[in-house]
């Protein structure tokens, strides 16, 4: 028969037992804790020939968010000024990238033609300014790509979604599309404007021209700086015309 004494010396061995049992699972579990197969910043290694734990990051290495020291480029802004210059010469193939970016990124709120008139605004967004307005026509390329890296009041930022040398072709097709909705038959090459004036009512159904025209693009795509254009293809920029725009 089990006496009450007996009860009370079983469950005291049995409080002893449960708690020498935790006490060693926690000495093993500080142990595990403490000895974890990882290398320490700056510990010496055997696995590595060179004897060092951390690895050297390959030459080149940009850590996410480091400016590559280019401020132009990276941030639009020159002497803490907005850019009033293109970092990179912009050409053809940059402004074609640069329409299929607005196209994507842009025309839901700001409408093909940038007039504010995009899908998102006609279901209720907020509508933004047309880029049409004289404003904007004035306003430096800097501004546009500070708009898209920083956002703008309701507008968040792009800076994550499109990279610098992106944002940057968006910048010059809007300049290219304010021009469009304020051009001149001037604006067009000769052989254009004489192909328009021979054939009335042709442009409406005149192809686009097979060449841009040579000359008249620093007016509106003014470069400052020597960086390389990184989306590829010839400069607009027409012979001669090599130091206009830096500052
Ligand atoms: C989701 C809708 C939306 C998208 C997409 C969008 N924007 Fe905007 N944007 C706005 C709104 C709304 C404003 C006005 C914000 C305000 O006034 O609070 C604005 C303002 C601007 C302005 C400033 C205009 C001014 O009045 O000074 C610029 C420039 C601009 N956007 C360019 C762009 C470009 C370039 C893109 C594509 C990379 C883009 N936006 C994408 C909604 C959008």
């Amino acid at each position: 028969m089990i006496t009450r004494s007996d009860r009370r010396r079983l469950l005291r061995a049995l409080a002893a037992g449960g708690w020498l049992a935790a006490s060693l699972l926690a000495a093993g579990c500080r142990n595990d804790m403490r000895d974890q197969p990882r290398s320490d910043p700056l510990e010496s290694s055997r696995f590595f020939p060179d004897g060092l734990a951390s690895r050297t990051p390959v030459p080149g290495t940009v850590a996410r968010g480091q400016l590559g020291g280019d401020l132009h480029f990276e941030t639009g802004m020159v002497s803490g000024k907005l850019a009033t210059t293109f970092p990179y010469p912009v050409s053809a193939e940059a402004l074609a990238r640069g329409r299929q970016r607005f196209a994507i990124f842009c025309t839901p709120c700001h409408g093909q033609l940038g007039d504010g008139q995009g899908m998102v605004v006609r279901r209720g967004f907020k509508q933004p300014s047309s880029f049409h307005v004289d404003r904007l026509r004035a306003a430096p390329p800097g501004y546009f790509f500070d708009v898209m890296t920083n956002g703008f009041g309701t507008m968040s930022s792009y800076a994550s979604q499109v990279p610098a040398a992106d944002r940057w072709a968006i910048a010059a097709y809007i300049r290219a599309l304010q021009r469009s909705q304020h051009a001149t038959l001037a604006d067009l090459p000769p052989a254009e404007q004489a192909r328009l004036l021979a054939k009335p009512g042709a442009a409406d159904t005149a192809a686009a021209p097979d060449s841009l025209p040579a000359a008249g693009w620093d007016w509106l795509l003014p470069v400052g700086g020597d960086r390389l254009n990184p989306l590829g293809g010839d400069s607009l920029r027409h012979p001669g015309s090599e130091d206009s725009g830096h500052e």
